[in-house]
């Protein structure tokens, strides 16, 4: 079967290493201007044909490139994760500069979380060459966090105890985020010192 992609694969894959280089050089911008690397790790995929396909159908929209590459915006994802809070606006600030990428929509599930505790910073852009990039920006806590939440979504054994762990899942969430701040304002404190 052809590719869900049809013969755009080779162009993503370029424009998600650009993006990934630009993340690089900000790195290295940021690190020289604060003596500290703003990010803790950076993941990159694109999504598979597999899974594609299968958030079409999701979706009720065609298994087509025009639908994989157009309508849906998460082909190319990258995920970026920082040790602080501050990090992530400033990784954000920095996105946002860049003349190739046009924002076309930001939801901030760190300012407002979502009901079950998840959070993150999710930008999609659209590059000048008509693709769409979704990032994800996160502290190393709430990628923790989320990483557990996923694969318990996909745990069938938990059977009656659902209630409790949502309640408690969200509990640590909470207790994470007031970490995190608690980190901020720690580093804010080290970082006046200076
Ligand atoms: P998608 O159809 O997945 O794009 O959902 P959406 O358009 O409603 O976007 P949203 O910003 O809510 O989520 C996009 C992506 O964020 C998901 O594909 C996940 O990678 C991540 N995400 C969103 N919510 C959660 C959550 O509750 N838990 C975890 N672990 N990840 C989440
Ligand atoms: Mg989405």
């Amino acid at each position: 079967m052809e590719s869900i992609y049809g013969d755009n694969l080779p162009k993503m894959q370029a424009t998600m290493e650009e993006v990934m280089n630009c993340i690089s050089e900000v790195r290295q911008k940021l690190t020289a201007e604060y003596g500290m690397d703003p990010v803790e790790h950076c993941l990159c995929r694109i999504k598979s044909e597999e899974s594609m396909r299968e958030k079409c159908r999701r979706q009720g929209i065609p298994e087509n490139t025009e639908s994989a590459l157009s309508v849906i915006h998460d082909a190319v994802g990258i995920r970026v994760v920082c040790a602080f809070i501050s990090d992530v606006y400033r990784v954000r600030d920095f996105l946002k500069s860049l003349p190739q990428l046009s924002l076309v929509e930001e939801k901030d599930y760190i300012r407002k979380a979502k009901p079950n505790g998840y959070r993150s910073l999710h930008m999609i852009f659209r590059h000048e060459n008509g693709l769409y990039v979704e990032i994800q920006l996160r502290t190393i806590s709430q990628d923790t966090w989320a990483a557990l939440e996923h694969n318990l979504k996909y745990k069938k054994s938990i059977g009656g105890n659902t209630e409790l762990i949502v309640k408690e899942l969200k509990r640590c969430a909470d207790e994470l985020a007031s970490t995190d701040m608690s980190m901020q304002t720690l580093r804010d404190t080290i970082s006046g010192l200076n």
